[in-house]
């Protein structure tokens, strides 16, 4: 008779986790200060995998081993102090915990008698969530896997609440055109849910910003007349908390009178900047949030979250449901709901892991308190690094430092524009292969520029003052192979 049964016995179960905890605890405390990128070629990463699909298993102990060497040495240490790019957070150990109960328990809070902790958990994060950045705690939300599916997923609502109802039987077809409006700096997910629900990228009007990168709200008035006049139908301002090229945020109070004065829905991108709010330095830039009809902010960013969590929060949480609300014949049970909420009458999705969890413990187990103390250290390690810059001699600040993004180049005295931007594409490029830290390169009003994020608390002052040494040397390389050539 074949083996049916997957399970190990609860004594084999047991060794293994205790393998895959060492696996863990050599990472952290032997791994943090490797290389950060690997360094592999995408051969070289595919050859370490190059395998048929087996018949047989494979001893679970040689496949702990084979995850602690191939599978966490062609990992790009984003969990180390000195990965700064894109907007990539290091995780919490708390969270880790997390994970590994949330998978041995595999909950699916579709409907909440499918799992009763997960959807009263998910509640209670949603409300400790809007608490912290001062969103009304009244309002509705769902964890989602990115910031991403979570606009997306707002936009979805401001269009249902803000067109006819009968466009959800009868589509698009005979509508006015929608339009949407965010700053130029928005982020790329409008762009692809503007192109997904219809609206058209066309119709997804990219105000241009001011010279701190904040939506120009006098043009943003212009163009919602002008579209009006023109028979559009503007459905969503967006505000932007926290922009992704260098933390940016848009007068969100002024945004919220001109989408009250003209009737439109007021979403806020909180995606990165959102914990922010909750700082005594810096939470005056916020002030407006609190009056989005939705808001999105990631746990998995500056909540130090493991991916993934993104958090939609809609203010009128009947307006949250009228969107995502259908219950076919399997999954209508449980009529007598007693105080009981369907998540999936509130999301996209219909099945989801148990996101919840990881959250709730590390809001849990390192409370408020800490956690605006860690995030008031990242803004501080930005702050620092843009001090170093503007002091040297050789790098060159190029855009404010309001939130934790520092963008710089490198340019010495005498080194023109033209100079300056090839050697800092170049730069980006030799930091990556050099290894010691990990950085981005973007435009900074049309030029290169290279791109920090500290959302890391692992990341220490001493770790700040190497950025520019690293890049110094890399620099010093790039120039001896130009002159070989
Ligand atoms: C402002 C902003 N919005 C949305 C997103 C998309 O989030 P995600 O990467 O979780 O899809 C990002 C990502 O960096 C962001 O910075």
């Amino acid at each position: 008779m074949a083996e049916k049964n997957l399970d190990f016995t609860p004594e084999q179960l047991e060794v293994y986790i205790r393998h895959a905890g060492k696996v863990i605890r050599e990472l952290y405390s032997e791994k943090l200060e490797r290389r950060v990128f690997p360094g592999m070629e995408p051969d070289k990463v595919m050859g370490l995998f190059r395998e048929q699909l087996p018949e047989e298993g494979f001893d679970i102990s040689d496949l702990l081993e084979k995850v602690r060497t191939d599978v966490v040495g062609a990992a790009t240490m984003n969990i180390g102090p000195h990965y700064y790019g894109y907007i990539t957070g290091g995780g919490n150990q708390v969270a880790i915990l997390a994970e590994m109960l949330s998978a041995a328990l595999n909950q699916n809070n579709l409907k909440w008698h499918s799992s009763p902790v997960s959807t009263e958990l998910e509640k209670l994060v949603i409300r400790w969530v809007s608490q912290f950045i001062g969103y009304p705690d009244s309002a509705a939300g769902a964890i989602l896997d990115g910031g991403s599916t979570a606009n997306f997923n707002c936009l979805a609502v401001a269009r249902k609440n803000m067109m006819p109802d009968h466009m959800s039987r009868k589509g698009l077809s005979g509508m006015p055109p929608m339009t949407v409006y965010v700053s130029a700096e928005g982020h790329s997910s409008f762009d692809k849910a503007a192109d997904m629900l219809g609206i058209g990228l066309d119709n997804l009007r990219k105000i241009p910003v001011d010279d701190r990168f904040r939506i120009r709200t006098d043009l943003l008035k212009k163009q919602v007349d002008d579209d009006l006049s023109k028979g559009f139908r503007p459905i969503c301002i967006i505000g932007i908390a926290g922009t992704t090229n260098s933390g940016a945020v848009d007068d969100l109070t002024e945004l919220a009178e001109i989408a009250k004065d003209y009737g439109i829905w007021y979403h806020v991108d909180a995606a990165y900047g959102g914990p922010a709010a909750a700082l005594d330095s810096v939470g005056y830039l916020f002030e407006g949030m609190e009056m989005a009809d939705s808001v999105v902010i990631n746990p998995h960013k500056w909540l130090y979250v493991p991916f993934e969590a993104a958090c939609i929060l809609v203010k009128e949480p009947e307006k949250l449901r009228k969107t995502f609300s259908l219950i076919p014949d399997y999954l209508r049970s449980n009529e007598d709901g007693g105080g009981r909420t369907d998540l999936m009458e509130y999301q996209l999705p219909l099945t989801k892991s148990f996101k919840a969890l990881k959250v709730w413990m590390t809001l849990k187990a390192y409370g408020a308190k800490r956690l605006r103390d860690t995030i008031q250290g990242d803004i501080e390690n930005a702050g620092y690094l843009a001090r170093l810059v503007q002091d040297s001699d050789d790098f060159e600040q190029m855009a404010p430092v309001p939130l934790s993004i520092t963008c710089f180049r490198y340019r010495p005295e005498g080194m023109n524009d033209e100079d300056a931007e090839l050697m800092n594409r170049k730069l980006a490029h030799a930091i990556e292969q050099d290894g010691r830290i990990f950085l981005t390169a973007t435009k900074i009003s049309g030029k290169t520029a290279l791109r920090t994020c500290f959302i890391n608390p692992r990341t220490t002052k001493k770790d700040v003052e190497w950025i520019l040494e690293v890049i110094r040397d890399v620099e010093a390389d790039v120039m001896q192979q130009s002159s070989r050539k």
